[in-house]
């Protein structure tokens, strides 16, 4: 985390934040495929047991590939972020498996029976399916409303004062609607709430929501962090430090929902380029929005980037660029849908988000199958709507197809 005060550019962390030296003076961080970790002599495994002695005990615990993402993510997340002495902010940061395994870490290391959280109605299905079909039978409710309304918000925090978390996902997947961080993370203080967001939509290039004090970020590495599409992973990281060396990690050690070094080291070779990726992704998505917003078979595009969005100004105030998600429904509704994916020649119809190419998918049948279609609908996941991922292709390349598909 000294990166910060080495470097002046989020680039410069991208490439070289986390890395240490390796012993045999290999340039690239290798994969470290070993379960478990040696000892001089028994005492020694004591003193790394008892936490006397740092180092590497066995895998499910940390892995030199695995503590190098993490190092490198937060200190992106951390970037240029000064505490209220002026010192660097350090957090600190756990891989896991995936971005849910991040997730129910989060949930199950901070909350306990009888807390609920406050949430906006448009997440990531997994996580709303994780709200609504899990934590309930452990006694963790879930209060959802549109937390785009801050008047809403507080009310629901001065109903319920059982609400303990209040779980932000801005950009949301898959309606693009935002939320304001800022200001709820600080009517969330007011109210003694624990403030956690996920940030895969943005990434640190795009939005840093430590910087306003939030206390947890989760994210689902599989997306723009990993960039190429090559492994699962997430992460969860905390600003309590000591919480997050205690609670957090013996919890995230006894679920075992642990990375592992192949996955690791292909986010950490994928992580160097995000700040160049993110500029083309953003440029070619407005371009792409533009482009859709004018077209006659579309009836709505939501696209953050444009000024009629009705978030437009929220983004423009906590993002650096709008992103590279968007969801369009055509006027054709689920055939014209339907039609499109299927007519694709370059773009690629599947779920997931963040590769270098255009990916489609329809998040009624697909990432959201498990909401309930009343649910969904409610929260602005009509049958109708399709989810973009804008690539890095040659923009043109992208409209041609999506022209064509279009007709
Ligand atoms: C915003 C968001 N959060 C979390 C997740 C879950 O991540 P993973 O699939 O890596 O478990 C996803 C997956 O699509 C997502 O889009």
């Amino acid at each position: 985390m000294s990166e910060q005060k080495k470097f002046s550019g989020f680039s410069s962390i991208a490439i070289h934040g986390g890395h240490t030296q390796d012993p045999n003076y290999a340039h690239l961080t290798p994969i470290y495929a070993s379960s478990t970790y040696v000892y001089d002599n028994a005492e020694q495994g004591m003193r790394r047991f008892s936490g006397k002695e740092d180092g590497f005990i066995y895998s499910r615990w940390g892995n030199p590939t695995m503590a190098e993402a993490e190092e490198k993510i937060c200190a992106l997340e951390t970037f240029g972020i000064k505490t209220a002495t002026g010192q660097s902010l350090e957090v600190k940061g756990i891989l896991h498996g995936s971005g849910m395994a991040a997730i129910s870490s989060l949930f199950l290391a901070t909350l306990k029976s009888g807390d609920k959280i406050l949430s906006h109605y448009s997440l990531y299905g997994g996580t709303q399916e994780m709200l609504d079909k899990v934590l309930p039978d452990l006694g963790i409710e879930s209060v959802i409303v549109d937390l785009r309304n801050l008047e809403v918000a507080e009310t629901a925090l001065k109903k319920d004062r059982s609400i303990r978390m209040i779980y932000l996902e801005t950009p949301a997947n898959p309606t693009i609607q935002c939320v304001d961080i800022d200001e709820l993370t600080k009517m969330g203080k007011r109210y003694n709430c624990i403030i956690a967001c996920d940030n895969t939509f943005a990434t640190p290039y795009l939005q840093q929501p430590f910087r306003v004090g939030v206390d947890y970020i989760v994210h689902s590495t599989t997306k723009f962090l990993n960039g190429h599409g090559t492994a699962i992973g997430g992460i969860l990281m905390g600003r309590d430090v000591e919480f997050m060396k205690t609670r957090v990690t013996k919890t995230h050690r006894l679920l075992g929902g642990n990375s592992n070094p192949f996955d690791a080291f292909l986010l950490i070779n994928g992580m160097k380029t995000l700040e160049v990726r993110m500029e083309r992704h953003c440029a070619n998505a407005m371009k792409i929005a533009q482009y859709l917003n004018s077209h006659t078979a579309i009836a709505t595009v939501h696209y953050n980037g444009l000024p009629d969005h009705p978030d437009h100004k929220l983004t423009m105030k906590q993002m650096r660029l709008p992103g590279a998600m968007m969801s369009i429904v055509l006027k054709g509704g689920l055939n014209g849908g339907v039609n499109l994916m299927n007519q694709l020649k370059m773009c690629t119809r599947t779920v997931s988000l963040g590769t270098c190419d255009t990916l489609l998918s329809h998040p009624a049948s697909m990432t959201h199958f498990g909401v309930p279609k009343e649910q969904r609908e409610q929260y602005g996941i009509t049958d109708g709507l399709i989810r973009m991922s804008i690539g890095m292709e040659n923009v043109e390349d992208i409209q041609e197809d999506l022209e064509q598909a279009l007709k």
